[in-house]
């Protein structure tokens, strides 16, 4: 294990340091064994009986996590929507929860539906206005605000030292869904949250090839021992394999959102100004709203999510939807596919999965910036835009 104090890009790269006492590995091993051998005065002095919530594989993402998010502790689950419920699944009914208006849609639909029915009353705000949020508090009623920055997918930015501070005051806990931002750009504990979520699908993975979420905690409490029953009891939780890959994969992690972020801004740079394109949502550009905000929170970079909201054709009459799943149509790098954070460039009609109801624009392409060359996307880009006419 690393002893001395060093940088998150060292802890990342050699995933804290940790190597195999039995064979001198560098890597780690993949633990299949489900159960654990019991001593023969019956007790469990190894600490690990049952594999459901204490596979030693889920050991090192979870330290490496811990470490990279300045927390005390984190859970890896089976999904990043498992990581989410489980922090709503641990309050109780009738309890009041303050969530986002602009967030990942599938998490929004289950807080309108089932959390709804179960009896949590979910409060929707404008959470780029902290007034917005002043306001909704009801102290001693209100248990958690849940934040996401950049948000999903107009990449709204939330001031979360602010949140924090009101959430507080009024006797509510935050948890912040970072998984745009990573830990690379944006340490959520260190500006006064009390849970960290990643769908570690994303970033943290990182290569598109492992469904996985995560919690980190600054502090052990009550919450958060609720929160770790549900994963036992439940059982929503990763496999073995999984696992070790996103160990793996959180290795590059740091090189990896470094990249993307250099290409999405000048890929938002450069489609600003394009006549087919009605407007570049990127949280980089000075002209963005939360831009002040994201440049204090986020450190050496934006991210790598954008959207573009594509023009309707004056030749035709193509409306901004029909020209924006019309150039999606002709991308020949960009892959059209859902999710993001992959080392591969994804675009995708958000509208379009997000269904009836969804507040995105009809025109509007969400991008994940992969790990190409930026000139290749652009130009790929610039291709399907003009073809599209
Ligand atoms: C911001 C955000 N939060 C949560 C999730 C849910 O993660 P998963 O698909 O791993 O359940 C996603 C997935 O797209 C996401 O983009």
């Amino acid at each position: 294990m690393i002893k001395r104090t060093v940088k998150p890009e060292t802890i990342a790269a050699q995933a804290l340091g940790w190597v195999d006492d039995t064979t001198r590995a560098i890597a780690p091993p993949i633990h299949t064994s489900t159960t654990f051998i019991r001593d023969p005065d019956n007790q469990y002095r190894s600490g690990r009986i049952y594999a459901r919530d204490q596979n030693p594989t889920f050991d090192q993402a979870e330290a490496v996590l811990t470490a990279l998010e300045g927390g005390h502790a984190s859970l890896l689950f089976a999904s990043g929507m498992a990581a989410a419920t489980a922090v709503f699944q641990a309050l109780a009914p009738g309890d009041h929860v303050v969530a986002p208006k602009v967030m990942y849609w599938s998490l929004r639909n289950w807080l309108m539906t089932f959390a709804t029915h179960w009896g949590m009353r979910v409060e929707f705000i404008d959470m780029t206005d902290p007034e917005a949020l002043r306001s909704a508090m009801q102290p001693g009623r209100t248990k958690l605000v849940w934040i996401e920055t950049p948000a999903n997918p107009l990449w709204s930015i939330t001031d979360i030292a602010a949140a924090c501070e009101i959430a507080h005051a009024a006797g509510a806990v935050v948890a912040v869904d970072s998984t745009v931002a990573t830990p690379v750009l944006t340490r959520p504990l260190e500006l006064g949250a009390d849970i960290v979520m990643h769908a570690a699908t994303k970033y943290l993975n990182g290569h598109s090839d492992v469904i996985a979420g995560t919690l980190t905690t600054r502090e052990d409490s009550p919450l958060w021992l609720r929160i770790r029953s549900i994963r036992a009891q439940l059982g929503g939780v990763l496999g073995p394999f999984e696992a070790w890959l996103l160990t793996r994969g959180m290795r590059t992690l740091f090189p990896r959102v470094r990249t993307a972020c250099a290409s999405a801004q000048t890929i938002a740079e450069h489609f600003a100004r394009h006549p087919r394109i009605l407007e570049v949502l990127y949280p980089g550009l000075p002209t963005f709203p939360g831009h002040a905000i994201a440049a204090k929170q986020m450190r050496g970079g934006f991210g790598g999510m954008l959207s573009i909201r594509i023009r309707g054709s004056d030749r035709g009459s193509a409306s901004g939807e029909a020209a924006a799943i019309a150039t999606a149509a002709h991308v020949e790098l960009w892959k059209r596919a859902t999710s993001l954070g992959g080392v591969e460039s994804l675009v995708e009609h958000r509208a379009s999965i997000e269904g009836a109801g969804t507040p995105v624009p009809s025109d509007l392409l969400r991008l994940s910036v992969g790990l190409e060359a930026t000139d290749d996307l652009i130009a790929d880009l610039e291709s399907a835009l003009s073809q599209a006419q």
